[in-house]
């Protein structure tokens, strides 16, 4: 079967470059089948990184030095590693001793490959090498762009970021142990997917090291003014100094969420759970970056209401870290898993009923994914398992494989039952431990271990059917709750005029069942008359839940509700994080309003990350 697909692979490539050398092929033919690396894994693999650098604020560099120790095939001659931009100064071997290398030309989604000459015996190379000031996963922030007055800098390396700054296997395929030597500027404390310091010392020089096994895309650094506070025994939270105990108080839960998360499905391998709160510029809302979670301030609303984010973040220390996507085709491996996880915390520490409108705002998303991308002439990518060589793997990351793969795993958990469902990812997660997997393996341990074993029949078709075709499946099994069902009578009701705008009771509710209030007004016309007797009352212009802010923004630029303009103009300025930041912009688009959406973002883009640009530049034509 391999074989088959290698040569596939090197046919494709013939085909689709005639006019390449012979190396090309050889390269592809050789590496492992992850589309998106240039790793030459069968060869040579890296299995540990010792990592010396050195943040210059002033440069906008990181100059450092990454020791790779190799794992290689008595033959293999070459180690191909991924990088995007780097400015290399030279190759040695342990002893110093120089070593050749090359770098391919560079594909604008994929970097160059860097193909080291390795020589008999070698088991390590020495990279010395600076980044680029522009280096796609580094988000440089000045003093003024931080609550402290300080510079700050994070990375985002997920999903084929992690090369713009270090040299590697970048593949979630390809796992290493790290330690690191990071100095920084005096004032600043720098933090990484690692053993993490507290505070701050005299010296700026700071040791990490990350003892399991895990893949490039979970390398992370934040540097920044950064203090700490506990919240329980393995738990606890960085921000800067300000914003150090709203933070604190937001995620006052997330002690209770581990221990609950371990009762669910097994101990939590890695040792502390920290959370970070990065600059409102962080263009996700979290990242499961391995011991600390990085997390947008976005969710600290004051309230606890969009904690389920934690959640999400903790759950990935199962779903993604320890049990990670071989490619980046098998996504949904990583995140339905861990959305479906998420549920079943926020189950176990708020209730049912809790759990259901989370399910069902994900039901929402999953909905307008598909009808947006059949309209829209991407059916293709409306199933679980995705096929996106040569495209950038960012096209993946979609409500696809975080909702369809959600309620994929909840049919799955309706055929055998609940217990025997628990049971099942318990053993998942033990048998994987720190090694990858792709959808056809998981579907064979599936058949095996969820089905066979506990004498259900295996619904094959079916689940080839959830997994292969595209589309919403028939038999998604529809969350159901009565809090939601109160609001959809009451919203009917307001839209045909039949209660007026304080019956609706808002102010007592959930910023759930707000959130499926605005879906609601979404889905239907609203007259303007409506909108703003619903801004009078509710004040939803002026909203700092920036979950409740988009979709509000969004249907008053579609209503051209303009006396919410300028809170929506404020809103893109401040906060960078796409999901926020895409619908409303396309919204601009949509309604004939792109000079404002391009008058807006000149102001802005200065103060997003490369991921969000990226997005946003496309859609606008910048
Ligand atoms: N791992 C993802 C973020 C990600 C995915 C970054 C793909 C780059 C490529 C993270 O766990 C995530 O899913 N974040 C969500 C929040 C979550 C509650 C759904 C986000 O940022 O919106
Ligand atoms: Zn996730």
């Amino acid at each position: 079967m391999k074989y088959i697909a290698i040569s596939i692979l090197m046919l494709a490539s013939l085909s689709w470059c005639g006019c390449q050398s012979d190396k090309k092929v050889e390269m592809k033919a050789e590496k492992n089948l992850d589309p998106h690396s240039y790793a030459n894994s069968n060869q040579v693999k890296t299995s540990h990184l010792s990592w010396d650098a050195e943040v210059d604020f002033n440069s906008k560099q990181i100059k450092a030095t990454a020791t790779w120790t190799l794992d290689r095939k008595e033959d293999a001659n070459q180690l191909v590693l991924d990088t995007y931009d780097l400015d290399i100064d030279k190759v040695t071997d342990s002893k110093g001793n120089e070593l050749s290398y090359e770098l391919s030309e560079k594909d604008d989604i994929l970097g160059s490959a860097m193909s080291i000459q390795l020589k008999k015996g070698d088991d390590q190379v020495v990279i010395s090498y600076v980044t680029s000031s522009e280096a796609a996963a580094l988000q440089w922030l000045n003093s003024d762009q931080t609550l402290s007055g300080e510079p700050f800098l994070f990375t985002q390396s997920q999903a084929i970021l992690a090369r713009s700054w270090i040299p590697c296997q970048d593949s979630p395929g390809i796992r290493f142990t790290y330690d690191a030597e990071v100095q920084v500027p005096l004032r600043l404390l720098p933090l990484m997917s690692a053993t993490n310091p507290q505070k701050k010392n005299d010296s700026g020089k700071y040791r990490f090291k990350m003892e399991q096994p895990i893949p490039a895309y979970l390398m992370a650094l934040a540097v920044g003014d950064l203090a700490f506070k506990e919240i329980g025994k393995q738990t606890g939270v960085y921000a800067e100094p300000s914003l150090l105990d709203d933070a604190h108080s937001e995620f006052i839960e997330t002690q209770q969420m581990l221990e609950k998360a371990e009762k669910l499905y097994g101990p939590y391998q890695w040792d502390r759970y920290d959370l970070l709160v990065l600059p409102p510029s962080f263009p996700f809302g979290g990242m499961e970056n391995p011991r600390i979670t990085f997390a947008t301030p976005t969710i600290i609303t004051g309230d606890r209401s969009l904690v389920s984010l934690v959640a999400h973040e903790l759950a990935h220390s199962w779903s993604g870290n320890l049990v990670t996507t071989a490619t980046w085709n098998d996504f949904w491996l990583n995140e339905g898993f861990t959305v479906y996880f998420e549920n079943r915390i926020m189950e176990a520490v708020y209730g049912k009923e809790y759990a259901e409108m989370l399910a069902y705002l994900s039901y929402t998303d999953l909905k307008n994914t598909i009808d947006n991308y059949l309209e829209s002439g991407k059916k293709k990518d409306t199933s679980l398992k995705l096929d996106l060589e040569g495209r950038d793997p960012d096209e993946g990351v979609s409500a696809i494989a975080y909702d369809k793969g959600f309620f994929f795993l909840r049919w799955v958990e309706k055929q055998i039952g609940t217990k025997a469902f628990d049971q099942f990812l318990n053993d998942y997660f033990t048998t994987h431990a720190f090694l990858s997997i792709d959808t056809d393996q998981f579907i064979e341990y599936l058949r095996a271990n969820a089905f066979e074993k506990n004498n259900v029949k295996f619904p094959e078709a079916d689940v080839r059917r959830w997994i292969f075709q595209p589309g919403m499946p028939e038999d998604l099994p529809m969350p159901e709750s009565a809090l939601f069902q109160e609001v959809e009578q009451k919203t009917a009701a307001f839209l045909a005029g039949a209660l007026p705008e304080d019956q609706l009771v808002l102010k007592d509710k959930s910023t759930h069942e707000i959130l499926h209030f605005l879906q609601l007004v979404t889905e239907n016309q609203v007259s303007l008359d409506k909108l703003q007797k619903l801004d009078k009352e509710y004040n939803f212009s002026q909203s700092t839940n920036a979950e409740i802010q988009t979709l509000w923004y969004v249907i008053a630029i579609r209503e051209d509700y303009q006396e919410a303009f300028p809170y929506m103009a404020d809103f893109l300025k401040k906060v960078g994080r796409r999901k926020f930041l895409m619908p409303i912009y396309e919204a601009l688009v949509e309604q004939d309003k792109k000079e404002l959406a391009l008058e807006i973002y000149e102001d802005a883009r200065p103060g997003y990350h490369f991921v969000s640009y990226r997005s946003i530049d496309q859609l606008l034509g910048y």
